[in-house]
């Protein structure tokens, strides 16, 4: 088989593998999901003490809860015992203690292990020291992130950092008062494809025209194809007769209180590596974690988020939830679509970025970078160059 010469105007992507082998994932899983911070949950999910929630990051599963002085904590889900999983629930509420099923080894919602049967003839435990193993965990724009490095990287270089580069401001994001939103709704998708291809969907704009006749009525530069979203401090302007930020552009609600002039009637889209998008418009915020599960299945949960009172009042937000959930299920549909052909011989070498999508190449040579680390080589023999935008 011949490859196909590249042109300046066509950069190579990842070959197809990189989406299909199980070896690329598990070590995706190490390099990636294990050693950077990973955004699980958000934290006014876990609204009394003893609620938790479960999540997987890599290859572990994590318990999240809240203790008895309203602080999250994060744990991994593994008794110190002989290993039992603790908690096999997706999300629920710890009464008081968590207590093992297997051999009843019970530990308080700091992770302290306080009893166990026989343990009063066992002086010599440390019931710190054979407390839950703990995760470390930050939260950020209301969410619980957490980190399972043993010397998690800065939170603020690699992932509030997103937000400043995207937006050129550090204050910029803050204006949306994300943390004390509340949940209008979510929505689950499981996706059956690799998450790469799902984040590369949502750094480009080319396939804007084709799928998302929506949202280029709402942003009709999107329709040129350019990635706007991408360009450094650019909000994509709703179209003149566009009241607000719905499925037919119909009004939506009241700016959030501490939007800029200069943000409104914008639209603000910002990836924050390796699982989250982030979504800005002037009367809510929508935000998208991916949980990957396979390489060739992701979970995400996208959350519509609303100033309190208007989910209070309940105020109907179908409109606005219903022109994103449109373009989720567009953009998802695409990759299922693309998923199946990663592992044609076709898509051996790969496929190739235009250049209005060529700055997916800072992401994929992200990637190499942290693959790189390991000794059994790189996954591509000649990564792609770093795109010009940004
Ligand atoms: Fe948990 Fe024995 S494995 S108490
Ligand atoms: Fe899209």
């Amino acid at each position: 088989m011949t490859t196909t010469p590249r042109t300046p105007s066509l950069i190579a992507t990842l070959p197809g593998r990189c989406y299909t082998d199980p070896d690329v994932f598990r070590r995706e899983q190490e390099h990636v999901f294990e050693s950077l911070w990973f955004c699980a949950v958000r934290s006014s999910d876990l609204d009394r003490p003893g609620a938790f929630r479960t999540v997987r990051v890599g290859r572990e599963s994590v318990i999240i809860t809240r203790t008895r002085k309203g602080d999250l904590r994060a744990f991994l889900n593994v008794c110190r015992h002989r290993g039992a999983r603790l908690c096999t629930e997706e999300s629920g509420e710890i009464r008081r203690t968590l207590q093992c099923p297997y051999h009843a080894w019970t530990y308080d919602l700091d992770g302290t292990l306080i009893a166990a049967p026989n343990l009063i003839k066992m002086p010599d435990v440390d019931r710190v020291a054979y407390g839950l193993i703990k995760v470390a965990l930050r939260e950020w724009l209301g969410y619980a992130w957490v980190c399972l490095a043993d010397e998690p990287p800065s939170f603020e270089d690699t992932v509030v950092h997103a937000a400043v580069e995207r937006l050129g401001d550090a204050a910029a994001i803050e204006h949306y008062g994300t943390d004390n939103l509340a949940l209008g709704k979510r929505i689950t998708y499981d996706v059956k494809a690799n998450w790469k291809l799902i984040v590369e969907n949502f750094m480009e704009c080319y396939h804007c025209a084709t799928i998302h006749p929506e949202l280029t009525e709402v942003l009709p530069e999107f329709a040129d194809g350019y990635a706007a979203q991408y360009y450094v401090g650019h909000g994509a302007g709703f179209g003149e007769a566009v009241e607000g930020f719905t499925v037919d552009g119909s009004e939506g609600f009241g700016k959030l209180p501490a939007v800029s002039a200069e943000q409104d009637r914008r639209y603000y889209a910002i990836t924050v590596k390796p699982t989250v998008f982030v979504n800005l418009v002037p009367d809510h915020v929508i935000l998208h974690r991916m949980f990957p599960l396979a390489e060739d299945r992701t979970v995400v949960e996208c959350d519509w988020l609303y100033a309190p009172e208007v989910v209070e009042s309940g105020a109907d937000v179908s409109k606005s939830v219903e022109l994103f959930h449109r373009v989720n299920a567009q953009d998802f549909a695409a990759c299922e679509r693309t998923q199946p052909a990663m592992s044609s011989r076709a898509y051996r070498e790969g496929g190739v970025l235009v250049p209005s999508e060529h700055h997916i190449g800072t992401f994929h040579a992200w990637l190499l970078e942290r693959l790189g680390g390991e000794h059994d080589g790189p996954v591509h023999p000649t990564p792609p160059a770093p795109g010009k935008t940004r």
